[in-house]
């Protein structure tokens, strides 16, 4: 299906994750749980945690840095910076201090919030400036820092979550439409499944007027819901994609889906009849990131050289909202 406009290429990735790291190991110490359950349940080892004073900001800074250097585009050529995130080091959106650190002084910056959708939703928002000649090159950045907002007693989430930001550049491309299709999804009835809500605490002002006060409540989440809901909605999107690329799934080279948990990227990938070499995972190292988990797995696998220029690559994301989306794309030009 023609893509209405200018075309899209997406012609450089970047990540960052901090340095500490927190092993199974280190979790059983903490609350009562075991390195076997953790990775036979949900493929995870290790996970990176910012440390104290640590700014999300930094990591995505760092990611979109390196994706402007694979792509050789100057900050100062850049128009849009998209941050997907839902842990920003401010309310007010971080976008504005990643443009400032990258020296992008030209671009308009925003933050965009759809939890471990986040990227998949910021692809997306990117290519519709792109695509109407607003803008020409645009850093989309997914990071977040779970780690600040689970509760380090609750084992039933306090073990899922790492830190991390990763990054693309996507940039019109006047010859070639390389962005080949995208689908897009939410459902709300679901959105108490999947919370880090507001829980402020009721404050009077006066004697007869109360607000309700700062704070937010850790990540409450149905594991058992989410877990049906990603393996039989996350094939569903894949193949909408596909089907506005006019392709179907043996032209994917390579799948890279959120990483909340490896039996769920499994099992995806046998409903789509992928052999487990085309599908890329990094779940053991930086555990579920949230919006940076896909880009920081595009990056791992750009950088070792699996994933080539023209290569068809799908993603998808799921996750709060609850939201789901997928976009198939060649890397590179
Ligand atoms: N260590 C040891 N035991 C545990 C732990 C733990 N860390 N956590 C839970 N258990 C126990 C439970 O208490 C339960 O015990 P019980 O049977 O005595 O009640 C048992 O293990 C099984 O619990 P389940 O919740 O059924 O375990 P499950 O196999 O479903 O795995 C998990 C849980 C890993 C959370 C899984 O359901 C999952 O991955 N769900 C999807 C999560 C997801 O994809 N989130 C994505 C979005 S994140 C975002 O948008 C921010």
């Amino acid at each position: 299906m023609k893509q209405a406009g200018v075309g899209v290429a997406i012609t450089g990735c970047g990540a960052a994750a901090p340095d500490a790291i927190l092993t199974n190991d280190q979790l059983s110490a903490i609350v009562e749980t075991s390195d076997e359950w953790i990775h036979s349940r949900t493929g995870m080892r290790e996970r990176h945690i910012l440390a104290p004073g640590q700014g999300l900001s930094e990591l995505g800074t760092q990611a979109a840095a390196q994706a402007l250097a694979m792509a050789d585009v100057a900050p100062e050529s850049v128009d849009l910076i998209l941050l997907a995130t839902s842990t920003p080091d401010d309310l007010f959106g971080s976008a504005g201090k990643i443009q400032s650190e990258l020296g992008a002084t030209r671009a308009v910056a925003f933050d965009l919030t759809a939890a471990c959708s986040g990227f998949v939703f910021g692809m997306v928002t990117a290519a519709q400036f792109i695509r109407t000649g607003l803008y020409q090159t645009v850093v989309v950045i997914g990071a977040d820092a779970l780690s600040r907002w689970v509760d380090w007693t609750d084992r039933t989430t306090c073990v899922l979550f790492g830190d991390g930001a990763g990054a693309v550049v996507m940039q019109a491309d006047e010859e070639r439409d390389r962005l080949r299709g995208v689908e897009l999804c939410s459902d709300g009835r679901l959105n108490h499944t999947l919370n880090l809500g507001f829980g402020g605490k009721t404050t009077p002002l006066t004697p007869d007027f109360s607000i309700d006060l700062g704070g937010y409540q850790p990540i409450t989440m149905n594991g058992r819901e989410i877990y049906r809901f990603a393996v039989a909605k996350v094939p569903d999107v894949i193949s909408k994609a596909l089907f506005r690329a006019e392709l179907d799934a043996t032209a994917i080279d390579w799948l890279i889906l959120h990483q909340a948990n490896q039996r769920i990227i499994d099992a995806v990938a046998q409903r789509m009849k992928m052999s487990s070499d085309r599908v890329i995972s990094n779940i053991h190292e930086y555990g579920n990131t949230s919006a940076a988990s896909i880009p920081l797995a595009l990056d791992g696998a750009v950088r070792s050289g699996k994933i080539q220029t023209g290569q068809v690559v799908a993603i998808a994301g799921f996750g709060a909202g609850l939201s789901w989306g997928a976009a198939i794309f060649e890397w590179g030009r």
